[in-house]
């Protein structure tokens, strides 16, 4: 292995840090010794309408997976991240909102919020939501957007937020999963200059039969396109919240009650509802952002993610607004109207801490000093990389380039599941090394394990496994509390299993390496090869199909798609151009593949299981290290792929 290069904790930021490591040391040690007693103080952050008595009842144990914690306080979400911030702070600014065009923006208060969250949870209300529905939220990157979501908040409703960019087809399995009564967009999104059909995509959604919960569509205008109408089904938000009262007292919910549901690929089947509640949520993402940020009083924040994600749902709104943060919520993309773009936002609006994803980074990086030409970037005092793992020579051109060796950058390790962050350093307290995620935060007992479960110790490789549960753990998928079971505690009975591998260095830090199960990161973005290899196979000329996932310079992953052709069908380029549209189509422009591989046969063994991993080892080139193929029904198949593999375009 290359020397690893260390960037101890910097004299300027150690200063004024939150911690230091002797004082992470103590905190992570009473964490795990006494976590009763940890998470009691540390719950305390937020305000409880009813205080808790109770702090963890979690279980672990095979056939009895129950997670809860603050069990019976009582509190609202939204008048953590809003009300109690009115007294100090009503005045300022909760959300800065930068358009897609760099010359629209604007800035909303504490007040503001506030005041447009009851307008618009009355709205709600109005149309007939009530405590524990579920609300669809598939909208662009709009101040109402996280309106929306609060709103659900204060009146109890339970909030699905579907990313904007998924396809109708994706959209609806969410909805009739979920049975959402009632879906928020918009009329068009604006990204990078182009227009994207929201309500169109709702539309065709609700076209599908299998749709039959949802009883209205609520159309915030952002880009006045045209769009069609459903006199009895769908109704304009300035006209609604126009009419509709300032005053709505939030509802008093369990810590246990449902937040949120949010759906996320595994590597089986189609996505996971994942479900978080309240209480645990709030002081877990609260916490973790003022820890993770070094956040103090003042600071201008921007993380670059979309609210259809979690990494936009923890740090974008809830963990920031939690704390009385200003947030930046973007409606673009990076790069658009040149690629200078969040160079120039974080100038003009003195960004103090950003946090984006290692492909933002290795695309600026692949455009050299244009990413900052014209820029300062002074206002930066903190960096953070989240979604995949952050190769060292992007982590160290972040450094170099974008935070001017001045920035410690926090690479943030964790899933849509955990809802917050688990793994990260923290500016005062941790050493870093650039691909390293480093240590785990409060309460946090990360394990690496062998095949077979047995826990292993020193440095080593393994799988990542966390041995006990902390407050922001998902509870269960909505709906298929067998699959909760399954799918995380049944890999190594007696821990969360991540689904990553992972390797411990002689400090004891964790280095991700990647998913060992057979989802994709492209770009940041999770994804089942099931679900991508099941759209192929709809296509009427389709007969069979197998995705992987092959390295990618910006993407991170990228994906290579083996499909075989129904009897009678011929490869042609045009049949090549239609099957990635419909991919696009079938799930969105993200799950496009990159490489479309024509394969007269897959390898399979005798009882017909496809044997992947050799076909990652052809589509990477790699087929001198191929292993053992004599377990394969026909091990002819192979010299033809790889004979096949010369010709993929
Ligand atoms: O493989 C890990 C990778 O992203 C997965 C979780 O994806 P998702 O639920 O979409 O959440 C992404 C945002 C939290 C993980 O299983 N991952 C996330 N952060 C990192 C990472 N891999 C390496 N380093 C990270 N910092």
């Amino acid at each position: 292995m290359s020397e690893v290069k260390v960037h101890p904790v910097k004299a300027h930021i150690a200063q004024n840090a939150l911690l230091d490591d002797t004082g992470y040391q103590a905190m992570y040690r009473q964490s795990i010794d006494n976590p009763d007693a940890f998470w009691g103080e540390q719950g305390k952050q937020i305000d409880w309408i009813k205080p808790y008595t109770k702090v963890k009842n979690t279980s672990y144990d095979p056939g009895h997976i129950s997670i809860k914690w603050f069990e019976d306080g009582t509190l609202n979400l939204s008048a953590n991240c809003i009300d109690r911030h009115l007294a100090t702070r009503a005045d300022e600014t909760a959300i800065i909102w930068e358009g897609d065009s760099p010359d629209e923006d604007k800035k909303v208060s504490y007040r503001e919020l506030h005041e447009q969250v009851c307008r618009f949870a009355n709205v709600l209300k109005a149309q007939g939501v009530a405590k524990g529905d579920v609300v669809g939220i598939y909208m662009p990157m709009v101040v109402e957007a996280a309106v929306a979501m609060l709103a659900c908040a204060r009146i109890g409703a339970v909030h699905s937020v579907v990313f904007g960019g998924f396809s109708p087809d994706a959209l609806a399995s969410r909805i009739i999963d979920s049975r959402t009564k009632v879906v928020i967009t918009a009329d068009e999104g604006l990204r990078g200059g182009r227009r994207v059909a929201l309500k169109a995509n709702v539309d065709a959604a609700l076209a599908n039969p299998r749709v039959d919960s949802v009883e209205k569509v609520i159309v915030y205008r952002r880009t006045g396109g045209d769009i069609a109408w459903h006199e009895q089904r769908d109704l304009w938000w300035h006209e609604a919240a126009a009419s509709a009262s300032a005053d709505c007292p939030p509802a008093e919910m369990n810590a246990e009650d449902p937040l949120f549901i949010l759906y996320t690929s595994g590597s089986t089947g189609t996505p996971k509802g994942v479900l978080h509640t309240t209480g645990g949520y709030l002081v877990y993402a609260a916490m973790t952002f003022k820890y993770v940020f070094d956040y103090h009083d003042g600071d201008i924040y921007w993380c670059t993610a979309d609210v259809g994600w979690i990494t936009g749902h923890s740090y974008l709104l809830y963990g920031p607004l939690a704390n009385g943060a200003t947030t930046l919520l973007f409606e673009g993309v990076p790069n658009y109207p040149k690629t200078n773009r969040m160079a120039q936002i974080v100038d003009k609006h003195q960004v103090n801490i950003l946090y984006t994803a290692p492909t933002a980074i290795r695309a600026f990086m692949a455009k050299g000093d244009e990413a900052v030409e014209g820029t300062s970037r002074s206002s930066l005092r903190i960096m953070g990389s989240v979604g995949e793992p952050i190769n060292p020579e992007a982590w160290e051109w972040y450094y170099r380039v974008i935070g001017d060796e001045r920035c410690p950058i926090v690479d943030t390790w964790w899933q849509t599941e955990t809802g917050g962050i688990l793994i990260t350093p923290l500016p005062g307290a941790t050493d870093l090394k650039p691909g390293s995620a480093t240590r785990p935060f409060f309460g946090v007992q990360p394990a690496l394990v062998d095949g077979e479960g047995k826990v292993l110790e020193g440095a080593t490789d393994g799988n990542l496994v966390i041995l006990d549960s902390w407050p922001g753990q998902m509870r269960t998928v909505f709906g298929d509390h067998d699959r909760f079971e399954q799918t995380y505690f049944s890999t190594f009975p007696g821990t969360y299993f991540t689904g990553d591998g992972a390797r411990r260095d002689e400090d004891g830090y964790y280095w991700i390496t990647g998913r060992v199960d057979d989802v994709l990161n492209v770009s940041g973005h999770r994804m089942g090869t099931a679900e991508i290899e099941s759209a192929l196979v709809a296509h009427p000329k389709i007969a069979e199909a197998a995705v992987v996932g092959v390295p990618h310079e910006i993407k991170g992953q990228g994906i290579y798609a083996y499909v075989t052709l129904n009897a009678g069908e011929v490869p042609s380029a045009e049949l090549h151009k239609e099957v990635k549209d419909w991919v696009r189509k079938e799930i969105g422009p993200i799950a496009t593949p990159d490489v479309i591989h024509w394969a007269e046969g897959l390898p399979k063994t005798r009882s017909g299981k496809i044997m992947r991993r050799i076909l990652r080892k052809i589509a990477t080139g790699e087929t001198d290290s191929l292993g053992d193929t004599s377990t394969l029904a026909d091990p002819a198949v192979v010299d033809r792929l790889i004979e096949e593999r010369s010709r993929v375009a």
